[in-house]
């Protein structure tokens, strides 16, 4: 049976006033979703992180606080960067590193992503760690290939001595935003293949131990099919996570497909 703890994460994107931030984070832990059995962070932009840091923290929430990005050194002459010091200040516990829209519109490269991956875990924070194949390489038979190049490339040579540190999200580029899901069985079976690289990197209590999870247009009525799958251990969402209700219902079906799992995993 398998140990490992769901994970959802709410990426808000460059989206919400700072007043809508503080109202969606109120809404959310006012029906608190995290639990022994499910672990859920919020990732609003960094000017709205401490308000919303604030406002979990005055609800007593388990929610976790997590940023979009970071800076992978300490402080400097880095201008509009954001070090990771300055966001333990605010209570961030999570960063998604590496995520599609930062490779692929802004232009991040495997090196980078690489040392902001190693900065995070350095750190003790949580790493969520983004990858996946657009489109043409997705055509091109491309996809393992892409996933294991850029999880190799963060995490080689990365100490990853509490494996429920690093979270891997799956998240096909051509799926983000659109509309369009990767279905079940491929969304198992990319995550089956980096369970493999993780194994290969670290060893198989290691691989066994990280939450891989799925992102790409998830919503309430798709995330129990894909959650229920093995080895997809939640989600990253970044639409549906605008609406309280939407997302708290997501968050419900991470839940429901960990009791299945546990009730049917030998
Ligand atoms: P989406 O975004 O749910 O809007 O497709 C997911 C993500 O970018 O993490």
């Amino acid at each position: 049976m398998t140990t490992r703890r769901p994970f959802v994460g709410g990426n808000w994107k460059m989206n919400l006033t700072r007043e809508g931030a503080v109202a969606l984070a109120r809404a959310l832990a006012g029906d608190d979703p995290a639990s022994e059995a499910l672990e859920v962070a919020l990732f609003p932009a960094f000017v709205h992180l401490d308000a919303v840091g604030a406002t979990l923290a005055l609800a007593r929430s388990g929610l976790a606080l997590g940023a979009q990005d970071c800076y992978p050194e300490p402080d400097g002459a880095f201008t509009g960067e954001v070090s990771i010091p300055m966001l333990g200040d605010l209570s961030v516990s999570a960063v998604l590193v590496g995520h599609s829209e930062r490779r692929h519109i802004i232009g991040e490269p495997d090196d980078l992503v690489a040392r902001k991956c190693r900065a995070v875990l350095d750190a003790g924070l949580t790493c969520v760690l983004c990858v996946g194949e657009t489109l043409d390489e997705r055509q091109a038979g491309l996809t393992d290939a892409v996933n294991e190049r850029q999880a190799r490339s963060a995490l080689q040579g990365a100490d990853l001595d509490d494996p429920s540190r690093l979270v891997v999200a799956y998240e096909p580029v051509w799926a983000i935003g659109t509309g369009r899901t990767a279905t079940p069985e491929d969304a198992q079976e990319a995550h089956a293949r980096l369970r493999a690289v993780l194994s290969d990197l670290y060893d198989a209590d290691t691989a066994e131990s990280v939450r891989i999870i799925y992102g790409g247009s998830v919503k309430p009525g798709n995330a129990a099919e894909l959650f229920s799958r093995p080895g997809v251990d939640g989600g990253l969402i970044g639409g549906a996570s605008l609406d309280a209700r939407g997302f708290l219902d997501i968050c419900a079906a991470a839940r429901g497909a960990r009791a299945a799992h546990g009730a049917t995993t030998p």
